[in-house]
């Protein structure tokens, strides 16, 4: 499917930074917010086109510009108007910065970041979106447009999780037992390499065809959640569990709980209702 909105290029205001866009990534809140599941909150009307306010043209590639041929060097026509009554997606993105607020400081014109758009406003579809200069980083070279897209809300979501765990990042944390499912998707990914940068000891479920993926992310043990053990989330290794980042759905809190150690807490990535009519136990924290 492809959509095709001609709509002005953004100005930014003065603490926002004006971003050709080179790469987008799109997450599960994204599609489940086209699905519905975020109403009557948001959209606040459907048909939700995300990308209606920011871009000039939009397909179905998420990389933009280059050889792609969807941008161009010089900047289309100008708008101060936002269409703040249209509800957007897609946050996540790579691009450089075109121009700078009155009171960015931080950036300059041609210098290539990563951003996380407002999540109400969304636009990373777009050829060109407004960002805030406080959720805006330098990219370095040796990441790509594509790889720093895929950073924002997993990386982040990974990172509260595990510090909600008790992973601290400065050699101060006790040796935690950590259970990551779902390893191989975007969040859990990003969870296995943080929790052994916070010397965690990780479990981690994946695919059969994943398992050497997330043996090279630094996962200490993996299990095929297709396997007995797998299944009833056993640790090769006879480990009970501290924590639990559960990135995956469908699985009941009884599975669980055998696997927790005595203060075992249990992090939830939230998903789909009828899941968490299934499994809801009262130390569950929930994303
Ligand atoms: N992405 C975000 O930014 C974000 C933020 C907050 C919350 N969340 C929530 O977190 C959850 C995961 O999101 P995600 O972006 O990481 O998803 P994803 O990239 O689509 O990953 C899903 C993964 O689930 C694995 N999987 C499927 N069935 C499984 C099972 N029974 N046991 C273990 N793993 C299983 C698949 O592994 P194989 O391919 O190896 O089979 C796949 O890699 C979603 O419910 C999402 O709503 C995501």
């Amino acid at each position: 499917m492809c959509l095709h909105v001609e709509v002005l290029v953004p100005s930014p205001k003065k603490d926002e930074v004006l971003l050709k866009l080179e790469a987008a990534s799109l997450n599960p809140v994204d599609w489940k917010t086209q699905e519905g599941n975020l109403r009557p909150l948001f959209p606040p009307r459907f048909p939700f086109i995300p990308e209606k306010s920011f871009c000039a043209k939009a397909g179905c590639s998420f990389t933009f510009g280059g050889e792609s041929g969807a941008a161009t060097s010089a900047v289309p026509s100008r708008g101060t108007e936002r269409r703040d009554d249209v509800a957007h997606s897609v946050t996540d993105v790579a691009g450089e910065v075109i121009e700078v607020g009155s009171a960015v400081k931080s950036f300059k014109a041609g210098d290539k970041v990563v951003s996380m758009l407002i999540f109400m406003k969304g636009g990373g579809l777009a050829e060109y979106a407004v960002a805030s200069s406080s959720l805006t980083v330098h990219r370095p070279p040796e990441v790509s447009p594509a790889e720093g897209a895929g950073l924002p809300i997993a990386a982040s979501t990974a990172l509260q999780a595990l510090k909600t765990a008790g992973a601290k990042f400065d050699g101060t944390e006790k040796p935690l037992n950590i259970l990551i499912t779902a390893a191989s998707g975007g969040v859990g990914h990003y969870a296995v390499q943080l929790a052994k940068l916070a010397n965690l000891h990780v479990t981690a479920t994946c695919g059969a065809r994943n398992i050497d993926l997330v043996k090279s992310l630094g996962a200490d043990e993996v299990l095929d959640y297709k396997s007995r053990d797998g299944e009833i989330l056993h640790s090769p290794s006879g480990k009970k569990y501290d924590a639990v980042i559960q990135c995956t759905t469908g699985v009941k809190w009884s599975v669980f709980e055998p696997n927790l150690s005595e203060n075992g807490r249990w992090w939830l990535l939230l998903l789909q209702s009828h899941d968490l009519c299934e499994v809801c136990p009262e130390d569950a924290y929930l994303c």
